[in-house]
């Protein structure tokens, strides 16, 4: 799809991600609704972009933001939505209490699951119509430390693999990104702490933006990013027990490290 052909709702637009995300799309001629819970950060943002972006404040784990979402991109002609919104979740397993587990599972996957299926009516009305999920590295190769948000993107991308299979031949296509470690405030000084010592490398969000658009003019099914996140993936996803020795420095870390959670 051209992007001056994409109206696009895109969750999360406040993030690093999303606002960077917001800024291609409306350079290379896109239109978008952006779309998170705090008012003041996307006015903020839409009032940088101009006419090609409006804003919705909604939150998409409530049926009331979900609706609203689904009238606003109704009433824009949406063809694209982008699931971008998320929590991190970060720790020792045995220490993530249950309120968060829910609210991660809740944001990071629930939601976008009924977001898409609120969407998919109206997507199917467009000419073409896309859903991109941004999912994570983390998603297809679990670490320790990222138990929950690990079971959640994979989550994401086992709905994303299923329904565009389900929905192959017809207008929508589904799509889903795996970035790795991206430099926003979604990783706290802990995570990144972590990520150093155990050697992950970080991309930018202007990176991931780049990538995004490149997938929705192409239509790839689906892509993880960096070297060697890419191929960790792969060889996860045909022998996974290979990889359970290889993440001693993350397990001593989290167990002798009492400044983690
Ligand atoms: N940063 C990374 O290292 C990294 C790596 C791989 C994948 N990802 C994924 O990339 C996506 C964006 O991450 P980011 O780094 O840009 O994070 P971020 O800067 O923390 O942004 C998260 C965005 O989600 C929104 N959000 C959270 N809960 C929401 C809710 N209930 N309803 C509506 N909006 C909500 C936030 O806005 P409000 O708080 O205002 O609602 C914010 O706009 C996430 O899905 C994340 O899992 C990130």
């Amino acid at each position: 799809m051209k992007p001056q052909a994409m109206c696009v709702v895109l969750t999360g637009a406040s993030g690093g991600i999303g606002s960077a995300t917001a800024c291609a799309l409306v350079a290379a001629g896109a239109r978008v609704l952006l779309v998170a819970r705090s008012h003041r950060a996307l006015e903020q943002l839409a009032l940088g972009l101009g006419s090609a972006a409006t804003f919705l404040s909604a939150d998409i784990t409530c049926p009331q933001g979900r609706a609203s979402i689904v009238t606003a991109a109704r009433a824009t002609g949406a063809n694209v939505l982008i699931n971008n919104a998320g929590l991190a979740s970060f720790g020792r397993f045995q220490n993530l209490g249950e309120p968060h587990i829910r609210e991660v599972l809740e944001t990071n996957l629930v939601a976008p699951v009924l977001l898409t299926r609120a969407l998919l009516e109206h997507l199917g009305t467009q000419p073409q119509a896309a859903v991109l999920n941004i999912g994570s590295a983390l998603g297809s190769l679990g670490l320790p430390g990222f138990c929950i948000y690990g079971a959640a993107k994979a989550g994401l991308h086992g709905f994303s693999e299923a329904l565009r299979r389900e929905l192959h031949g017809t207008r929508i296509r589904i799509q889903y990104l795996g970035p790795r470690a991206t430099s926003t405030s979604f990783n706290d000084a802990r995570v990144d702490a972590f990520n150093r010592a155990t050697g992950a490398q970080s991309d930018s969000p202007e990176r991931v933006a780049v990538a995004i658009l490149e997938m929705l003019a192409r239509g790839t099914p689906e892509r993880f990013l960096g070297f060697p996140e890419r191929y960790a993936v792969r060889v996860n996803g045909l022998v996974p027990r290979w990889l359970d020795g290889a993440f001693r420095r993350h397990r001593t870390l989290l167990t002798s490290d009492s400044t983690l959670p």
